[in-house]
């Protein structure tokens, strides 16, 4: 008889396991879906108006299913959810290590490790895990190894079900996604998990592999796609110098069927928890069985990531600073901190490393975001240099260099006619997302620097 999951778990409550799960309970009214978190505050913050996640569409989700089919515990009570469950999901953060073999390279599998532990404990009868945080491949032996120590006649079976969603997209790509990835041993429990995908996406999108290629795909999408990025950051200093427009370069480029238009927007460089953290994963895997080119290959694009931060911060410190090099005394209006538009996560976010540089050369920073706390900000940056400002115009004022460092759609907008007088006089506009109206910001008299664009007349 096949699989049927009625009762799901999810250890984790963040930025992937509190959306997805939304989602399959939004789905899927008559699954009951309960998500634990040892953090009670963050459990407190599902259960209020004021989701600890910022995602478009998200609230709307959690309102139709919380309460119904959809419930946020924590640890303690979650417990018994996890005994109940037919299937329980592992979405526990997978950072870089920052100590011990692999330092700053593997992924630190310590809070997988210690879900499996939990589920150990508390499960019973048959359940299936399904790991949904990115994983180094062969993840799952570690898992399946502490699995084993539950009690006799507690019996689970694997599966890897790595999610996709970006932020600021995440709901749109959980209800629409491009493919459902289920890697796993037994056909039944692949099918049990995709019964439940079935219901809103088209069986094609299903796609089933062997656990080990489901746990690599995962690591290896997230590398491409930061391939591209770092590709396109190269071209854009190659650019800068020759006088081509990274934008139009980036058109050509993309109109090509076999290379496609998306993902080659030229930036600051690429943040947010993954891709890095995924390519030193990949990275350390590749050394770790002796494959040297291949390492030294992905290493490529985390180098050039981190050199399109440098060079971004050096290209505002240039007109500004003393002889010396120092930004001591000026002033610099950081418009936006998040890594990406719609989004109040910061995690590895370019601002950060911009910022760093700058504030090392003794600038003072005025920073502003339309969803990044005012606490996130100084927790990344600290209190000394940096001002956060409440509105854009406010950290502007006195500036003697502006950087746009997230594509926020309400920075396209701003009146520059209007907002130019504020500024000190020649203060440049380093445009680090290629958001803003050039033509506008040039007719306010402003000059005007675009990441991967030489330099334009009046400047
Ligand atoms: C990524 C993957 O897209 C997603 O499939 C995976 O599940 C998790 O990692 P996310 O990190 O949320 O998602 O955001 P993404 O949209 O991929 O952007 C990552 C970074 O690349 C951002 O800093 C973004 O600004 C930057 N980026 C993206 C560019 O600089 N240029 C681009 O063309 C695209
Ligand atoms: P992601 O982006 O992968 O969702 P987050 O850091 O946003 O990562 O969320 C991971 C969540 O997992 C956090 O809320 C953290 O408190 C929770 N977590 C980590 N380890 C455990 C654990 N052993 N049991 C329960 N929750 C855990």
């Amino acid at each position: 008889m096949p699989l049927s999951l009625r009762k799901i778990a999810c250890i984790g409550a963040g930025y992937v396991g509190g959306p997805t799960m939304a989602v399959i309970a939004d789905r899927c009214p008559d699954i009951d879906v309960t998500v634990l978190d040892l953090n009670a505050e963050r459990i407190a913050a599902w259960n209020s108006e004021d989701l600890p996640v910022y995602e478009p569409g998200l609230a709307e989700v959690v309102s139709r299913a919380r309460g119904r089919n959809l419930r946020f515990v924590g640890q303690a009570e979650g417990a018994a959810y996890v005994a109940a469950a037919d299937a329980v999901f592992i979405s526990v953060n997978t950072p870089t290590k920052t100590e011990g073999e692999g330092a700053g390279k593997a992924s630190d599998l310590r809070y997988v490790e210690s879900c499996a532990r939990f589920i150990a404990a508390h499960a019973t009868g048959h359940t299936i895990v399904i790991e949904k945080s990115t994983m180094p491949v062969r993840a799952a032996d570690c898992v399946k190894s502490i699995l084993a120590t539950a009690r006799p006649g507690v019996t689970f079976d694997i599966l890897s079900n790595p999610e996709f969603l970006a932020e600021g997209t995440a709901i749109r790509d959980l209800e629409q996604p491009d493919r459902v990835l289920i890697g796993g041993e037994r056909p039944e429990s692949i099918a049990a998990l995709a019964e439940i995908y079935r219901r809103w996406v088209p069986a094609e999108r299903i796609l089933s592999t062997g656990l080990w290629s489901a746990e690599l795909s995962k690591l290896v999408a997230n590398a491409f796609l930061a391939q591209r990025v770092s590709s396109i950051n190269s071209i854009s200093a190659l650019c800068e110098v020759t006088g081509a427009d990274v934008e139009e370069v980036a058109a050509v480029v993309g109109a090509d069927s076999r290379i496609g238009p998306k993902f080659l927007r030229a930036s600051v460089g690429f943040g947010g928890s993954c891709f890095q953290k995924d390519l030193l994963s990949l990275i350390y895997i590749s050394e770790s069985y002796g494959l040297t080119e291949v390492a030294a290959y992905w290493q490529q694009v985390v180098d050039l990531n981190q050199w399109q931060k440098r060079r971004f911060a050096d290209l505002i410190a240039a007109p500004i600073a003393d002889g010396a090099g120092s930004l001591r005394g000026r002033r610099i209006a950081i418009l936006g901190f998040a890594f990406k538009k719609d989004t109040n996560d910061v995690r590895e976010t370019p601002a950060m490393d911009v910022c760093r540089r700058l504030l090392a050369r003794g600038a003072t920073l005025a920073v502003h975001d339309y969803r990044v706390t005012p606490e996130s900000v100084r927790s990344e940056l600290g209190a000394q240099g940096v001002e956060v400002a409440a509105t854009p115009e406010a950290a502007l004022a006195g500036a003697d260099g502006v950087a746009v460092l997230t594509e926020w759609s309400a920075y396209a907008t701003l009146d520059w006619a209007r907002l130019a007088g504020m500024l000190k006089a020649g203060a440049v506009i380093h445009d680090g997302r290629n958001i803003l109206d050039a033509g506008a910001v040039r007719r306010a008299g402003l000059i005007l620097r675009s990441i991967g664009r030489g330099a334009q007349p009046n400047a």
